[in-house]
């Protein structure tokens, strides 16, 4: 069995094939982190109309890849939400036309489901049950996953997403957008001791997070600064580490609370290597497992939603003739 993963829903034209028994044979991305960067965030409107001018070159690719022609395809998935509207469309349309015209089934795919699965993708996947860690642009959660499809939220953001908070303080310290690769090379020079940041909510007993006040405690070092070109680096340091070190005290708490001890890291963030150190050693630390998925699949691709499918695919899910996409759209919805 073959799946075709498309994946459009935010700024990244996403397309794989995933063989039930090879795993991923090929795949294929094209951003538009340059295209937007010229606005310091992604234009909705432009986000869609690019998603038009990609996706049936990157289908072409693929296969051309794998070395199959389209009528070796079994299913074709797509990220039916959350995310932009008019960027879902276009793939739920490509690949809803495409399934008819081959007459196999299309699957409509949860983007959070397809991050939280990327790391199965790697030679040595997780085995269920499992904490997950979601941390990308829309989302900060932490998820019991006892089995695929059933999950669990133990604790999510209660104002930015860690992305979002990784975003806009870079942009504070003049970085462009999105800030989170940038300021994660900002920070290799720092010293993670040269301010004190919030770990916000570290003292209450839940899986919650709130990163709100850590942008505006970023934003009052910046003001303070008397040479912020010279101090940025610190402060990006300071940052991570006050980030990492709340993740770490979120999932110590998730982990316990759920009496499991195998964490999956995933979403756009567990790129970040300070991030993945931290969790490393806390993982280390309690005698569990950690597993991430490599850096190309951390942030939005083809890959995971291919992946995702093939599980939505064997589960016999299949969506309805009619294309429907979520803008929002919950995890506990499945
Ligand atoms: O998962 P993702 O590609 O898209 C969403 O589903 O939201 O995540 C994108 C987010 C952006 O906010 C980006 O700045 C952040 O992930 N990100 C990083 C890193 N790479 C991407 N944040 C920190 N360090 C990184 N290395
Ligand atoms: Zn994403």
């Amino acid at each position: 069995m073959r799946i075709l993963g498309i994946e459009s829903s935010c700024d990244e034209t996403g397309v794989a094939i995933y063989d039930e028994k090879e795993g991923l044979i090929a795949h294929s991305l094209h951003t538009q982190i340059a295209m937007h960067a010229e606005y310091g965030g992604v234009v909705p409107e432009l986000a869609s109309r690019d998603h038009i001018k990609r996706v049936i070159p990157l289908i072409e690719d693929v296969l051309k890849k794998a070395n199959m022609v389209k009528e070796d395809l079994d299913g074709i998935a797509y990220t039916a939400g959350p995310g932009l509207i008019g960027a879902l469309l276009v793939g739920a349309m490509e690949a809803r036309s495409l399934a008819y015209a081959l007459n196999i089934p299309a699957i409509a795919v949860h983007h959070m489901e397809g991050h939280l699965l990327a790391p199965m993708l790697e030679d040595n996947p997780p085995k269920f049950p499992f904490v997950a860690l979601l941390i990308s642009g829309g989302h900060t959660m932490l998820i019991e996953v006892s089995k695929p499809g059933k999950y669990k939220i133990l604790g999510q953001s209660l104002d930015d997403a860690l992305g979002e908070a990784f975003d806009k303080s870079a942009k504070l310290l003049g970085l462009n957008y999105p800030g989170g690769p940038l300021l994660e090379k900002l920070a290799k020079d720092g010293d993670e001791n040269a301010y004190k940041f919030p770990r916000p909510m570290t003292d209450r007993d839940n899986c919650d997070f709130s990163f709100a006040g850590l942008k505006t405690a970023v934003l009052n070092v910046v003001h303070q600064s008397t040479d912020l070109e010279k101090d940025k680096a610190n402060i990006a340091k300071c940052f991570t580490k006050a980030v990492a070190d709340t993740l770490v005290n979120k999932c110590t708490r998730a982990l316990n609370k759920s009496n499991l001890n195998t964490l999956v890291v995933a979403g756009g963030v567990s790129a970040n290597t300070d991030i993945r150190s931290a969790l490393t050693s806390l993982m280390q630390k309690r005698g569990g497992e950690i597993f991430f998925a490599r850096r190309e699949f951390c942030t939005d691709n083809g890959a995971m939603i291919a992946k995702a499918g093939m599980m939505r695919f064997l589960a016999n899910e299949i969506a309805p003739l009619d294309v429907v996409v979520h803008p929002r759209w919950s995890l506990t919805d499945l």
